[in-house]
């Protein structure tokens, strides 16, 4: 018996035909509700990687301001955009939510079951960043077509091959393939069947071959990196090894989190989506209530979460974080950037 050997790797795409500016194939994940921020995006291209602004829940107003200064920096940035879920959360089971919430904090304000965060405008605001990237799902072909167009580099995030097959379906330059390992929400188009399980090696053997992939998902190190170049990625995207960095907008009471021996877990808790987070005390009692409905459980849950960061209480935040947190380190984003690609 011969041992099953795993599928022939994908001929290598080198990190320039993506991304001509790129000197290190690391990018900075757009990382929304505060890590992000202009100084990391600006530290990261001067680092010779890339960086993504995060325009998930700004406003236009904020997320044009961001992209304007990154671009006075006058480096390479990426933007990017959640795509809006057309299923409408069921009303009831959001109110059963809320009555199991209220029992614990009190009145919460009645959340609104539908948002597209803006996507038009945002759409507008994106036309001519360098890269553009979306999560939760795909844009309209017509979207990213026009933003092609107006000499934007595309990237769609997908978690399976189902799902990057029909990601090509809409004419991107590249894909994000991120793995259950992933901190934060999952990009998964399925969020009623996602398990949260996969590593970003497993998922890159699975993806298509003519397409350049950037590997998503649990990487903490050189070796983390350099292992996921070899078997073909042409870039290496991490969230959480820079949400320890100078220049993240961390909260405080996530920053001490990170430096714990806890878990992570994949909860819907938060926001009605899943998405990998540390292990705490409300990802504990309410876990198990929560409904698939984002963004009404984002917006529920907003006034508990804000009250909590006040007041430096990691137990009531979500403590976004992927697999490999006890990698991430301190310091100046350059630094973590160089480290993670192999620089002495
Ligand atoms: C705090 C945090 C916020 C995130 N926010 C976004 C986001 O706004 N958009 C997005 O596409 N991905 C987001 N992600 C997921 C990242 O793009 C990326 O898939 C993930 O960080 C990779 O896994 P890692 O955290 O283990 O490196 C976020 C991740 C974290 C940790």
């Amino acid at each position: 018996m011969f041992p099953r050997l795993p599928p022939r790797l994908p001929p290598r795409i080198g990190v320039t035909t993506v991304f001509p500016e790129l000197s290190r194939p690391v990018i900075v994940a757009p990382m929304a509700g505060g890590p992000s921020t202009v100084g990391l995006v600006v530290e990261a291209a001067r680092a010779g990687g890339l960086g993504f602004l995060a325009a998930g829940y700004k406003t236009p107003e904020a997320t044009a301001r961001e992209v304007a200064e990154v671009r006075a920096a006058g480096v390479p940035f990426g933007l990017n955009i959640f795509v809006p879920d057309t299923a409408p959360a069921d009303a009831a089971e959001v109110a059963r939510y809320r009555a199991r919430l209220e029992k614990d904090h009190g009145p919460l304000p009645d959340p609104p079951l539908h948002d597209d965060d803006h996507f038009a405008e945002k759409l507008r605001i994106a036309s001519g960043v360098p890269y553009v990237s979306f999560t939760f799902g795909l844009p309209p072909a017509e979207a990213v077509a026009g933003l092609r167009a107006s000499g934007s580099t595309v990237l769609l995030t997908v978690t399976s091959a189902d799902e990057a097959r029909r990601a090509l379906t809409t004419g991107p330059d590249a894909l994000i393939a991120q793995a259950g390992t992933a901190g934060g929400h999952s990009g998964t188009f399925d969020p009623a069947g996602y398990d949260g399980a996969g590593t970003a090696l497993g998922l890159l053997r699975t993806m298509p071959d003519a397409v350049p992939i950037v590997a998503a998902g649990g990487t903490g190190s050189a070796a983390g990196v350099r292992e996921l170049l070899d078997a073909g990625a042409t870039a290496v995207q991490a969230g959480t090894a820079f949400l320890l960095a100078d220049e993240a907008g961390t909260r405080a009471a996530h920053r001490v989190a990170l430096t714990e021996a806890r878990e992570t877990v994949v909860t819907r808790a938060f926001t009605g989506r899943p998405a990998r987070a540390l292990r705490n005390h409300f990802t504990d009692v309410y876990g198990p209530y929560a409904p698939l409905a984002y963004p009404a459980v984002h917006h529920l849950t907003a006034s508990i979460r804000a009250a909590a960061a006040a007041r430096n209480d990691a137990e009531s935040i979500n403590l976004w974080a992927g697999t490999a947190y006890a990698d991430a380190r301190p310091g100046p984003a350059g630094g973590i950037l160089r480290t993670l690609a192999g620089c002495k």
